[in-house]
């Protein structure tokens, strides 16, 4: 077991380079299957999500050759077995996405997923992926702790989303792919990782628009082509927890490798709260040389503020002048890490949906374990503006989505180290 120690007080200046989207990787990986053949991704995160799901593709049959330490060559000519075991499904919740890509490619084989795993933010269905499977023709049934699937053919066709979900309309867009006629996503998710994932299956041959809207239509092509590349798009998360980072360590930070655009609801926030984001092209500057200021967030689907940057911005609010609230609308259990941060000196009380932030002027170093990816994100920014000394524990959720975060926050000034528990 491995910690995190954080020397806090120091104003992170520099610059930092943001990997690739850690969401996009996730799906982009699994839909390599529906090519039948070959294809090289780049700029994708070398985090263990990555690397679980690139395992998995081996275990089914697939060649995966690392070129260097972000590209990744995948074969799929050859895949032998339809079947991913639970102990390797359990591991990370995008594993759902083994279903829709091996039901794309297949036909008349029984297909096995085990159930996802991932981070525990509450219920996680995955009642509207099974939905939007079933309307293509598919027979699923979920027993023994893996969803088992089985279709002669995929049949496109109109699908109405019940509540909005990233997972669910990936999924459907990967079964859709290859399968006859036109399927239409309505109230679809819209999220940068969704396009990224519309776009490399467009630079393969697929007919799909309308990613980015509330209607994706999915014209079934009858094969997609072997041997190009894709670059991963960078990670709107990853650029978000070093722009608040800038926020609440009061630094000045230059973020490369990012898209602005995906940033606007943050970028409006930060300067809301009193900090500064300057765009220039592919590079944002951000830095804050006062104490913010409250405000009060609401998460919802992109556009609008995202629940994997609520946690971050619960922590600059922690130390803002005044009462600040947040209401979590996607996830019911993120804000566990509010109970860590109160260990910190933070002023938080939460009751269902709401978390009622008191501003207060300093936190103080603890031992403070993540409760979750992005709530153990956000205890590394607290370590970073704490006074003395702070250690996280519980560091493997954190090493799952976030591409050498303890490195590209000391490059930035930042005292952290990786220590043996
Ligand atoms: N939902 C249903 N039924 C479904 C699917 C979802 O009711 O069939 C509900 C969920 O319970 C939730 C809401 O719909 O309340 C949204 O869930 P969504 O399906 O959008 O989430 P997801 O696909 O499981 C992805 C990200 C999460 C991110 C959410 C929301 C991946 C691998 N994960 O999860 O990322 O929080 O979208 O944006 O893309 C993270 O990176 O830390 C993370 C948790």
């Amino acid at each position: 077991m491995e910690k995190l120690v954080i020397q806090g007080g120091t104003k992170l200046h520099g610059e930092v380079t943001i990997s690739g989207a850690k969401n996009a990787a996730v799906a982009i990986i699994p839909a390599t299957l529906l090519i039948n053949g070959v294809c090289t991704v780049e700029n994708l995160p070398n985090i263990s999500d990555v690397q679980i799901q690139c395992k998995i593709l081996e275990k089914l049959g697939a060649k995966v050759e690392w070129l260097d330490n972000n590209t990744v060559r995948f074969d799929t000519s050859n895949i032998e077995s339809y079947k991913a075991p639970l102990d390797m499904t359990s591991k990370f919740r995008s594993s759902y996405y083994l279903i829709g890509a091996l039901l794309g490619r297949c036909h008349n084989q029984d297909i096995e997923v085990g159930l996802p795993g991932g981070c525990k933010l509450g219920a996680r269905p995955i009642d509207q992926h099974i939905k939007g499977f079933e309307a293509l023709g598919a027979n699923i049934e979920v027993a023994n702790g893996k969803v088992i699937a089985r279709a002669e053919k995929l049949v496109g066709a109109p699908i109405y989303m019940d509540t909005v979900s990233v997972g669910a309309t990936i999924n459907i867009m990967l079964a859709a792919v290859l399968a006859e006629g036109t399927t239409t996503i309505d109230n679809a998710a819209k999220e940068p990782h969704i396009v990224d994932v519309a776009n490399f299956l467009n630079s393969l041959g697929a007919d799909i628009r309308g990613a980015g809207t509330d209607i994706i239509k999915v014209n079934g092509v009858k094969s997609l082509k072997s041997g190009s590349s894709y670059s991963v798009v960078p990670d709107q998360i990853e650029a978000g927890t070093f722009m608040l980072a800038a926020v609440a360590s009061q630094g000045d930070i230059i973020l490369k490798n990012c898209v602005s655009e995906h940033l606007d609801c943050l970028t409006a926030k930060i300067i809301e709260i009193g900090g500064h984001v300057e765009d220039t092209g592919d590079e944002i500057r951000v830095w804050c040389n006062k104490r913010p200021t409250k405000t009060n967030i609401k998460t919802a689907p992109y556009p609008g503020f995202p629940t994997d940057l609520q946690a971050q911005m619960g922590v600059v609010l922690s130390i803002a002048e005044g009462t600040s609230v947040i209401s979590e609308n996607i996830w019911e259990s993120r804000f566990q890490y509010t109970y860590e941060l109160n260990k910190m000196g933070a002023k938080i009380t939460t009751e269902g949906k709401t978390a009622v932030i008191k501003g207060v002027r300093k936190l103080s170093g603890a031992t403070v374990k993540s409760t979750d990816l992005r709530g153990g994100a956000s205890m590394i920014l607290a370590g970073l503006c704490a006074k003395g000394m702070t250690t996280v524990t519980n560091i493997e959720y954190i090493l799952r989505g976030y591409e050498n975060l303890d490195k590209k926050l000391n490059e930035l000034g930042a005292k952290i180290s990786i220590q043996k528990e």
